[in-house]
Formats: structure tokens, sequence, C-alpha cells
């Protein structure tokens, strides 16, 4: 049987006393394996959506289930190995890389596979990377590709991805894209990916999440939203983002 997320009427607050809402009434069922991109602009809210399906912040409001049963009936530590969160800025635990690797899977009485981790690191143009280095000194795009690395290990169903490429050179990038999408397509991983690169987000992303106006304003699939989007909003955010495609381009 395949994980299934239903989310409902999810809203998150601002922390100030106004109580304006970040996001609400966010609804979206996932009911077999796919991959998902979830656009808008900064601030809209994506992250902190990512964080609440992590179950590192509690909602406003709303439910979401997972496998029709309630997030508050589920064990936390077994939430996040069904539905796992890799951060937009990489957090590195204390230690070595190979700490990094090891204690995420103690953390969940998982037994540490080697080979596992060596093939990942690999696949990921870290083949090369000193185990025993600590990992605070890794670059920022090591330690974004360590903290990836870190996260399949566990083997989630479902990844919450959040800009996970974003500080990665153009040839790490495109390795960490195929892995997760080669991932996807043998195992029947979900994919649920923050990004801002439009492209990525084609290539990859089956169904698109697009976050405006304090909602999710349009959920739909990849091909129907890139090439007519139904809201207006849409529209200005796929117009603008070709727009600075095209200025960057010609150097402007
Ligand atoms: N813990 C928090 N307390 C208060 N405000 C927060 C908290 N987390 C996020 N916010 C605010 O919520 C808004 C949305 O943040 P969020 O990081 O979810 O946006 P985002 O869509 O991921 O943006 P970006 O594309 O820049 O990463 C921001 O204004 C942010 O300051
Ligand atoms: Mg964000």
């Amino acid at each position: 049987m395949h994980t299934t997320i239903e989310i409902e009427s999810l809203g998150k607050q601002f922390d100030s006393p106004s109580g304006q809402w970040l996001f609400r009434n966010v609804d979206a069922q996932i009911t077999e394996p796919t991959t998902i991109g979830v656009l808008g602009k900064s601030g809209q809210g994506k992250s902190t959506l990512l964080r609440i399906l992590g179950r590192l912040i509690p909602p406003d409001s709303g439910i979401v289930r997972l496998n029709q049963k309630d997030i508050s009936q589920w064990d936390p530590a077994e939430w996040r190995m069904k539905m796992s969160y890799v951060a937009q800025h990489a957090v590195m635990l204390p230690g070595s890389v190979e700490d990094n690797l090891r204690t995420v899977s103690t953390l969940h009485q998982r037994p540490f596979d080697q080979k596992h981790a060596r093939d990942l690191l690999e696949q990921l143009y870290l083949e090369n990377l000193d185990w025993s280095k600590p990992a605070q000194q890794l670059s920022g795009g090591e330690k974004q590709r360590l903290a990836l690395a870190r996260t399949l290990l566990l083997q989630p169903e479902i990844l919450l991805l959040d800009e996970v490429t974003a500080s990665l050179d153009a040839l790490s990038k495109q390795a960490a894209e195929r892995l997760l999408i080669d991932l996807h397509t043998q195992t029947g991983t979900t994919l649920i990916w923050i990004t801002h690169d439009l492209e990525e987000a084609r290539i990859a992303c089956k169904r698109i999440w697009f976050m405006a106006n304090h909602e999710l304003h349009e959920d739909a699939p990849s091909e129907a939203f890139f090439h007519a989007p139904q809201t207006v909003a849409a529209k200005d955010f796929l117009h603008n983002q070709k727009t600075m495609v095209v200025a960057a381009e010609e150097g402007h």
C-alpha cells in the first residue's frame, strides 16, 4: 500500500500579535507516489508548509493525515521516518562527516549501511570527501549534499526537499536532480520539492503547488501549470521569472 497524505484547512499564522495568516485553508491530497514542485515568491510560506508536514513545527489550524491517521496519533519519530524534511540551510551535527552519516541512523535505531552511504556520496560527486573531516568545515554545497545523503539513508517514503540544489554548482546540481528523479522512478518515493528554478520543477515534477495570496493558489499537473496557468498570480509569476531568465542570459 502506498503512503497517502491528506491535508485539510491547514494554516499558519505569523508570530506577531496581529495574528495574520501566513497561509490558510490549504487542502491537498496525495494518493499515489508522485513528484510535486512547490513554487511561489519568497516569503509565501513554502518552507513553513514543508516544516509542518515534516512535523518540525505545529500548524495553527487544520489537519494532516498520513495513511488516514491523524498526525497526533503518530509517534513523532515514526512520522519523521516516513516523511523527512531536508532543510534549506543544511545544519551539520557535531563531529565528522562519518558521525553525521552514522548519527541519523543511530537516532532512528537503524543499522548504518556503509555501502549505501558510499553509493549516495558517489552519486553526489562526494566520493573523495574525507569521512574524518569535521562536518562544520565543509563548503556550503558539500554540507547541502551531505545533508541530503544523510536523509536518503533513512529511506523515507516521502521526501520534503527545501531548495536542496540551491547552493550547488551546475554539475553537482544535475547529479542531485538525477539521483532524486531516479529514486522516485525506482522506488516510488514521493518528492515534495521547493525550488525557485522553474526548469528544475519542469524536469522533475509531475504536479505543481503554487503558493500565493496566503494560500495554496494552484494545485495542477505541471504541464497544465506551465502552459496554461489558471490564475492571474500564477501567470504573473511565470511571466516575471521568464523575463528575469532572459535578462540574465542577455547579461543585463
Ligand atoms: N518561526 C517563525 N516565526 C515567525 N515568522 C516566521 C517563522 N518562520 C517563518 N516565518 C515568516 O513566515 C514567512 C514565510 O517564511 P518561509 O520561510 O516559509 O517562506 P518561503 O516561501 O520558504 O520563502 P523563501 O522562498 O525565501 O525561502 C516569512 O515572512 C518569515 O519571516
Ligand atoms: Mg523557504
